[in-house]
């Protein structure tokens, strides 16, 4: 099938690599010049080692701009950015550009499904259809542009597999060819009958439901998964601090919590609070959305607020340990928000940096591939980046775990508590070896216990 994604960024070229390895043929819009370049020149535009070998060897065509041609293809996808505005609403204006785009271009002939990857609030879909409609009704052309909600699940870090293998497909469409020619375009994901792309592990036995709703639906199936999982890690975050303030160990209380099935143990481990391009900005997104249908969603503005106090919680711990923070210095293993990813939109290692600032820290940080997006999203910051971990140590009074990276936790402490002045190490993630760490000599504090 011929289908066009505009916008190539994690989840549109993710979702143009994987649909073109289906079989289909795929092309790319993207407005960033650099974009265009880097992926005509078949080099990743952002870190994610499991497309680089897709993007070598794929065929897929990059253009800066619609034409009437690639607008007019059976699927054009929308996966265009919807970041946060000042007041949490989501910022649809480039959903609604492409969109009216569409309708610029096609003529009578075009019959398009136009499916919204974007992740945008509920009524979304309804509010493009009108406004296809009516540049449409202006134009005099009849085109047939049936609007689709089809929600993005992937996680940075294993956005491949997550796409290849996903849990569900949600697809929120009113027309049934417009459901049809979904169906058909993800058939084989759905079936799990596609020939497993060179290096990615099969994931046996899975079952991938296909879910068909109304758009509104489908928009609200994702805010409503954001928000609950933003809603779980907060919640954990919160037993965790108050076993810490109780002597008790949260490692053993999330397992007796999580032994329940009804709970379960996934992301139910306490952490620097969540960060990352989407539950943040979704969690905030879905409260503005009730504040405008005059319903409250008290629980979802107390997640966003408890997230920014677990934050905190990092920087106060240290501060406790260390006396004061005026002068002293903290390394920061890793910024971006999470292993896998360069990604560091809404890190929490950015926040604590700026607190750590603020409290008279110097503040040094090494990570393996956010450097470069930090500087950019945070010029004004005074961090000290460092090449290695252990030229970063020299002379810290602390080092702070805030990103798993696999590479942290085959470090050698042995050597890098040589190099420390006080030796003291905060595990934001409970995630290194704690034995290792104070084997070699350091003061090993974790969260929640
Ligand atoms: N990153 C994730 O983990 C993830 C997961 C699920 C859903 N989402 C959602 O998917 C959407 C896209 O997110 P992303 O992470 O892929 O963003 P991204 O920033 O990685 O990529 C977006 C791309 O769109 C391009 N672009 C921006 N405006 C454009 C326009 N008007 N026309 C053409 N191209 C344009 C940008 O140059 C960029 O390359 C967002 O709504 C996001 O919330 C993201």
């Amino acid at each position: 099938m011929r289908l066009t994604i505009v916008g190539a960024g994690r989840v549109g070229l993710t979702t143009a690599l994987a649909l073109e390895h289906l079989g289909h043929d795929v092309t790319c819009i993207d407005s960033s010049q650099a974009v265009v370049e880097s992926l005509c020149r078949r080099e990743m535009p952002f870190h994610d080692p499991a497309l680089e070998s897709l993007l070598a060897s794929s065929r897929v065509q990059v253009f800066p701009e619609l034409t009437a041609e690639t607008a007019s293809a059976g699927v054009v996808m929308i996966a265009v950015p919807t970041p946060g505005l000042a007041d949490g609403h989501a910022d649809l204006s480039a959903v609604f550009a492409v969109a009216e785009r569409v309708a610029e271009l096609v003529g009578d002939e075009a019959d398009v499904a136009l499916a919204i990857k974007s992740t945008t609030p509920p009524g979304t879909a309804a509010k493009v259809r009108e406004s296809i409609d009516s540049v449409l009704t202006e134009r005099g052309v009849e085109a047939n542009v049936n609007v689709v909600s089809n929600p993005e699940f992937l996680r940075q870090g294993s956005a491949l597999t997550d796409t290849l293998y996903p849990d569900r497909v949600v697809v929120g469409v009113d027309d049934e060819t417009a459901h049809d020619r979904m169906r058909e375009l993800y058939g084989s994901i759905v079936e799990q009958t596609f020939d497993a792309p060179h290096g990615l592990q099969r994931l046996a036995n899975r079952e991938v439901a296909w879910v068909r709703t109304a758009p509104v639906n489908a928009e609200l199936i994702k805010y409503g998964s954001n928000a609950f999982l933003a809603t779980k890690l907060t919640f954990v975050n919160e037993i965790a601090r108050l076993a810490q303030s109780l002597g008790g160990d949260i490692r053993d209380v999330v397992e007796g919590i999580g032994l329940d099935p009804r709970i379960g143990s996934q992301y139910m481990q306490p952490g620097p609070g969540y960060g990352g391009p989407c539950l943040g900005k979704d969690t905030r997104a879905l409260a503005a959305v009730g504040a405008d249908l005059g319903e409250e969603t008290p629980l979802l503005e107390s997640v966003s607020k408890s997230n920014a106090i677990q934050r905190r919680h990092i920087v106060d711990r240290l501060e406790d340990a260390l006396g004061s923070l005026d002068g002293a210095t903290v390394g920061l293993l890793g910024l971006s928000f999470k292993a896998g990813t360069d990604d560091v939109t809404d890190s929490a290692a950015l926040e604590v940096a700026s607190l750590l600032l603020e409290r008279g820290a110097i503040v040094r940080a090494y990570d393996p591939a956010g450097e470069e997006r930090a500087k950019a999203r945070r010029p004004e910051m005074a961090i000290e980046y460092n090449e290695r971990p252990d030229e970063m140590s020299d002379g810290c009074d602390a080092l702070v775990l805030m990103t798993d990276w696999p590479e942290f936790r085959e470090l050698d402490w042995v050597h890098l508590a040589t190099r420390t002045k006080q030796r003291l190490v905060v595990d934001a993630r409970n995630w290194l070896d704690q034995e290792a760490v104070e084997a070699a000599g350091f003061r090993y504090l974790g969260l929640g216990r």
